[in-house]
């Protein structure tokens, strides 16, 4: 959070199983999509949050199966793990506040009496997360007569229904919702209260979400029936919290467009990016962009016309140098021609390129450096770098890339792709 040194203009909350990520939707549209306005249009000054009922294990598996950018925040197991950053460093003052009337082994004692709740996997049992699967016809009296016992026992528990399956037992002072209610208090103490915060989700974990003051809040179009419910009979009146029209990250897009807290035309879904060139300064969108119809050209999706190259030509200083993650050096204008040879190779195929975190800096007047990690997966694979861009603005023609520099990811090092093109 340090990154930004002035309030975020947005900052997004996001659940991310059906919400951020669509489930029923193998290729990733809507999710790609929100990723490149993201990048495009809010990294520099805003914040990403993902909270999400998934332990650290079952998130991070989730990070290696689906697209998902870096968040600045994440808020796991049912708002009861903050850390922040990259590292993920944990806030360990939340820790400390959940365990005013918690304990882990009562809760375990008492729920032991419930021959209707099935302990979920042991990823998922954390110090102040205990969860179950309940059927949904059970589920409401269980609630009730578990919280009454452990009520007796000296506890104050909160309990949760998802999904239409999964119970969870939490702290009282846990939750998605009293997480982010902490992290508003603490950023508003450093001077950074976000100018506007949107809060998403579609389940009964997310609900406590949509009850924080001054936060705005979609729930998604395919948002579960417990959610709605809890909608109806405690929020209705809301005009800031909606139901979108639009499934998972399509239905964020669409929010923010509703409530008009910023752009929401997804780069994705513009169709001719290179026409708008020249105005263009801002080095973010040209990384962005360039990306986008990198991955165009492979499928096959944009004409394999001169134009096109030209242009990319044109926009590179003539004794540029790329460099490859293996070491290997090459002219900006050599790699071009190389990519031309590629032109829909990845036709009717699995192949998507996204972008992740795009930090842009004036390293002196008129130069950028901007950094940022490339993924690109190709049918079952994926290969990530770092890459490092440096442009200059010259007088009518925009930005010129100077130089590129690339290196393998941890992850991908091992791989070391020699089909690797840029
Ligand atoms: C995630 C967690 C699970 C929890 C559910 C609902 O699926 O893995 O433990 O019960 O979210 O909060
Ligand atoms: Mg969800």
């Amino acid at each position: 959070m340090e990154r930004l040194t002035s309030p975020a203009r947005l900052m997004i909350v996001s659940d991310l199983d059906h919400t951020m990520v669509d489930h029923h939707d193998p290729e990733n549209l809507s999710l790609l999509r929100f990723n490149s306005l993201w990048e495009h249009a809010y990294r520099h000054d805003s914040l990403l949050v993902f909270s999400t009922g998934r332990s650290p294990s079952l998130y991070k598996e989730l990070r290696k199966e689906k697209p998902l950018l870096t968040p600045d925040v994440t808020i796991m197991s049912v708002g009861t793990e903050i850390t922040y950053g990259n590292s993920m460093v944990p806030d360990h003052g939340w820790v400390d506040a959940l365990n005013h009337k918690w304990d882990l082994g009562v809760v375990k004692e008492e729920t032991g009496k419930f021959s209707e709740l099935t302990l979920q996997e042991e990823t998922e049992q954390r110090p102040h997360k205990v969860s179950f699967y309940v059927d949904k016809s059970k589920a409401e009296e269980v609630a009730k007569e578990l919280s009454q016992r452990l009520e007796k026992r000296g506890l104050d528990v909160k309990i949760i229904y998802s999904g239409g399956m999964d119970l969870d037992i939490l702290p009282q002072g846990a939750g998605k919702g009293q997480a982010l209610a902490y992290l508003l208090k603490k950023l508003k103490s450093e001077g950074k209260l976000p100018v506007n915060t949107l809060a998403c989700g579609d389940s009964g974990n997310d609900a406590e979400l949509f009850s924080i003051p001054d936060v705005y809040g979609v729930m998604v179009s395919n948002a579960q029936e417990e959610l709605l419910k809890w909608h109806a009979e405690n929020a209705k009146d809301n005009p800031k919290v909606i139901h979108a029209k639009e499934r998972c990250a399509g239905g964020i897009l669409q929010a923010i467009g509703e409530f008009k807290l910023g752009p929401n035309l997804s780069p994705r879904d513009v169709s001719d990016f290179l026409e708008c060139k020249v105005e263009n300064v801002n080095p973010g969108h040209e990384v962005v962009k360039f990306f986008l119809f990198y991955e165009r050209w492979r499928r096959g999706e944009v004409e394999n016309s001169e134009a096109y190259a030209a242009s990319l030509k044109a926009s590179c200083q003539p004794g540029g140098v790329f460099v490859h993650p293996s070491g290997a050096e090459k002219s900006l204008v050599d790699t071009i021609d190389e990519l031309r040879k590629h032109h829909g190779d990845k036709q009717g195929k699995k192949f998507r390129v996204w972008v992740d975190q795009v930090l842009a800096t004036e390293t002196a007047p008129g130069t950028w450096m901007v950094k940022l990690d490339k993924w690109e997966q190709s049918g079952d694979e994926r290969i990530g770098c770092t890459t490092t861009v440096k442009f200059t603005a010259k007088e009518g023609e925009g930005l010129v890339w100077e130089h590129v520099e690339q290196t393998w990811s941890e992850e991908s090092k091992l791989k070391d792709d020699s089909s690797w093109i840029i």
